[in-house]
């Protein structure tokens, strides 16, 4: 097959898991003859520094001319701590999700059997988890009104939802609920929110008439975040607005032993773009030592679900499984033993692969 990919390496420690992720592309590209083309473009606040945009229109031209996206990490420190910048970085990343039609984002959280004893949860109670956070991705309070009060000594962030938007969110739940074990958990704080309200009615209507073979259950975020860590491995697919999506998500991760192996996809338009749930982690740019498991997991994402790659996905997935069975992996899972440099772990996944 021939395919384009836009890549995005963004901030951080970007550039260094994307060229992992990228080298395993060429690999299964040479090994399954396929004809990739990579086409890279400027986001976040390397953008910032080059265009004074944190997604500059070519960017964004680059995404709607390429096949799929793969995007690295974005945010630097030096925003972070200056509440006052107009221009940010995550903007950049925000208006990409917007402008691309990307809805829906699909975090899966499964555990590995070689890391059990990389999390910080017991054993017993994480040996089966295997699960789906659908995380709504372009409404709520992500891309509501917000501003000031003249004076600037108030602050206001709206969150908004429309039915449609809620509607198109939770059909992808169910539809990949039927598709594993038919379970979905809808997240909400319908005691409190309205919007909440609204998703919890559009639940229960589109429940009775259209998927009343999946199971559903209603759960108070609150709680949800509480029986994330009790009872994990009893989730199926969970659906939930963007924040709560956003907040659930870095706590699920810790069940798995790390950030850093975490992929995800975000759809809902015809280019779908693919990244690791994780942030730039500044701290370690530059320095060959994160983890670019969550990246290369989410190149073997892009080819499954965009391209229909589902043996060249099977073999990214396998290798990186098999690397950390091996113990060829970064110091965020090393546990005392030796840690390997990303490109080391880069270099041992194409071996892999090629073999
Ligand atoms: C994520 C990130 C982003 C978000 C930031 C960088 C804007 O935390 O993808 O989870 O909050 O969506
Ligand atoms: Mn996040």
């Amino acid at each position: 097959m021939k395919k384009t990919i836009s890549v995005l390496p963004g901030d951080g420690i970007g550039p260094e898991i994307i060229e992992q992720a990228v080298r395993v592309l060429k690999t299964i590209e040479k090994k399954y003859k396929h004809q990739f083309e990579f086409a890279y473009g400027l986001v976040g606040a390397a953008a910032i520094d080059a265009t004074g945009d944190p997604y500059p229109a070519e960017t964004h031209e680059l995404c709607l001319q390429s096949d799929a996206i793969l995007f690295g990490a974005i945010g630097d420190p030096k925003y972070d701590n200056d509440p006052k910048a107009k221009v940010r970085p995550e903007q950049g990343l925000l208006r990409m999700r917007k402008s691309l039609g990307l809805f829906a984002n699909l975090r899966p959280i499964q555990v590995m059997p070689a890391l059990i004893e990389a999390s910080p949860l017991k054993a017993e109670r994480i040996r089966n988890v295997d699960f789906v956070v659908v995380r709504e991705l372009t409404g709520g309070i992500y891309f509501g009104d917000k501003g000031r009060n003249e004076a600037r000594d108030q602050a206001y962030d709206v969150c908004a939802y429309s039915k449609e938007e809620v509607d198109r969110i939770l059909r992808v739940s169910f539809e990949l609920a039927r598709t594993r074990r038919n379970k979905l958990t809808v997240v909400d704080k319908a005691n409190v929110l309205e919007t909440s309200r609204l998703w919890r009615e559009c639940a229960q209507e589109m429940h009775a008439k259209e998927y009343s073979d999946v199971h559903i259950e209603f759960l108070f975020v609150d709680n949800a975040a509480m029986q994330m860590i009790t009872r994990p491995s009893e989730f199926d697919v969970i659906v939930t607005e963007n924040m709560f999506g956003d907040i659930l998500t870095d706590e699920a991760s810790v069940i798995t032993g790390s950030l850093g192996l975490l992929p995800s996809a975000s759809i809902g338009a015809a280019v779908g773009l693919f990244e690791p749930i994780h942030g730039s982690y500044p701290q370690a740019a530059g320095k060959n030592i994160a983890n670019p498991i969550a990246t290369v997991l989410s190149a073997a994402m892009l080819l499954e679900s965009s391209f229909g790659m589902v043996q060249e996905a099977q073999a990214i997935r396998l290798a990186c499984q098999e690397s950390i069975e091996a113990g060829v992996v970064t110091e965020d899972i090393a546990r005392g033993g030796k840690a390997y440099s990303t490109s080391a772990v880069g270099d041992w996944l194409c071996k892999k692969i090629e073999a």
